[in-house]
């Protein structure tokens, strides 16, 4: 049987219980109080060592960073801040850790430095707060498609086909950049590259999860995709994770349906199982707050924002409507957009989206029927000839979180929308074959993972809610 974590210990009610417990070591004062933690919570189990009976030679391995194996008694707690502690009967450390040259002292650091040590930041509260979130968030997602019906399907990392049509695509060849075979005419001579042609890493898996939601119903991708746009932001990753469901013979109102109340269920779960974390993180936030202009305070708490999500309807406004809205308003004291909206037709930059969110309408809006010229290929287009069945929803301090269509379903329409941008046909025949033989209606959304769980943690940079971010001059680890 395995022994329980910091976070069994930490609920027992029970004192004078045998314990053990391994984990690493956050501070030991006055020689005698080890706080341990074991990533199984952000509170740490108190170990009181008398140090009289120990080896001083070990209590002096007993230093941050270190892991150690304890064994004694769980007793009651004299000291404030804890229920119980352990009363150490004995002691091993398993690995030292040299207190000169350890990055993570018990101290704050700056989000900047510890992602120079993303290997090591997880030891620290808010990041491992952050990724048990994650975690969870990750395991919702999965348990909510599960319940209702939908089929895990599995997208391809590498694909022959640009699923966005944007250009934003890594290139994967095997080929030697030193020794490139060339064709008559000069170029690269891809026929020669390990699949016999251009092959790149997936910017969506939507296309090929239209072919599964065209057999199996409803399906849903969950897998990493990767985009070669130079954004530095704290909103874009080269490589993200998206959640892709594709439900066939629904349309656009079906696919809002879908997106409103698969992200309030899995806020919801978060809200029911993480509310330690949930409650560490809040207060980060506002001791963060604490320290700007009243101004700029938010008015909600994290879990004010989250539980407001869960209670209240997404706002549905069309691309048209918000245009409207933009053009009468006066965003701030300069009452002016940065970038101004003058015509119907311009893409919407992250000021619009934020002020329609936060300002305007003071909570989550998808917005729909975009003008064509701005979005991809496969939207539907509508009867008016100039917008598409497209949606984004917004979140408050997030912007976009979500972008989804219903899909065109008709063949001679998807052919003239391709050759508009020139996309060739013979690179999507299969994706063409759906239209072909028993096409219908059908829609699907894709969720960027790491911007939900920004939105989850409060955390304001998404290099901060993934493991490993891979960001422009950017892939240490
Ligand atoms: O709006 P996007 O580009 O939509 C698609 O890729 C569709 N094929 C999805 C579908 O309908 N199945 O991306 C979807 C979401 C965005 O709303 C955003 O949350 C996230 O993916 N996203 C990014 N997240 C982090 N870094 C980036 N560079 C991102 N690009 C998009
Ligand atoms: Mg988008």
């Amino acid at each position: 049987m395995q022994s329980p974590t910091v976070s069994e210990l930490l609920s027992q009610n029970t004192s004078l219980l045998e314990v053990e417990i391994k984990g690493w070591v956050r501070t030991f004062r006055a020689n005698r109080f080890i706080a341990l933690n074991d990533g199984s919570t952000i509170n740490n189990i108190q170990c009181v060592v008398d140090f009289e009976n120990f080896d001083e030679a070990l209590l002096k391995r007993v230093t941050t960073g270190a892991a150690i194996h304890v064994k004694g008694e769980l007793v009651e707690s004299q000291g404030k801040g804890q229920k119980v502690e352990i009363q150490v009967k004995h002691l091993e450390v398993l690995g030292d850790s040299d207190p000169e040259t350890y990055p993570i002292q018990p101290k704050k650091h700056s989000f900047e430095f510890l992602r120079e040590n993303a290997h090591l930041r997880t030891r620290t509260n808010t990041f491992s707060a952050v990724m048990r979130l994650r975690s969870s968030l990750s395991f919702a997602i999965h348990k909510y498609f599960n319940e209702n019906g939908f089929y895990y399907m599995h997208a391809p990392i590498i694909t022959g086909s640009d699923a966005e049509g944007a250009g934003e695509m890594f290139k994967v060849s095997s080929l030697d950049n030193k020794n490139l075979p060339l064709t008559e005419d000069g170029k690269v001579d891809y026929t020669k590259d390990f699949f016999g042609k251009e092959t790149n890493l997936t910017v969506s898996g939507q296309l090929e999860a239209e072919t599964y939601a065209m057999s199996l119903g409803k399906v849903y991708t969950f897998g990493p995709t990767f985009r070669a746009e130079n954004s530095n932001t704290s909103r874009h990753l080269a490589e993200f994770w998206m959640i892709e469901p594709e439900v066939a013979f629904m349309d656009l109102a079906g696919n809002m349906d879908l997106a409103e109340d698969f992200m309030k269920s899995v806020i919801t779960h978060v809200l029911e199982h993480n509310r330690e974390d949930l409650e560490f993180l809040e207060k980060r936030l506002l001791d963060e707050e604490k320290v700007k202009p009243q101004a700029e305070r938010s008015d909600m708490s994290l879990i004010e924002k989250l539980n407001f999500v869960t209670e209240n309807n997404f706002k549905r406004v069309s691309y048209t409507e918000a245009i409207d809205i933009l053009r009468n308003s006066k965003p701030n004291k300069k009452k002016k957009f940065k970038y101004l909206v003058e015509e119907w037709g311009m893409d919407l930059q992250s000021e619009h989206e934020r002020f329609l969110v936060e300002k305007h309408f003071k909570c989550p809006v998808i917005l729909f029927d975009y003008p064509a010229d701005i979005k991809a290929f496969y939207m539907r287009l509508n009867d008016d000839g100039k917008t598409v069945r497209a949606m984004d929803i917004l979140f408050p301090g997030i912007g976009e979180i979500v972008g989804g269509a219903q899909r065109e379903e008709r063949l001679d329409i998807l052919k003239q929308r391709m050759a508009a941008i020139d996309i060739p046909e013979e690179d999507l025949w299969w994706y063409m074959d759906l239209r072909k033989y028993g096409t219908a209606v059908h829609s699907g959304f894709g969720l960027g993972f790491e911007r939900l769980v920004m939105f989850a943690t409060g955390m304001g940079n998404i290099r901060d809610v993934i493991p490993f971010p891979r960001t422009p001059q950017n892939a240490e680890f």
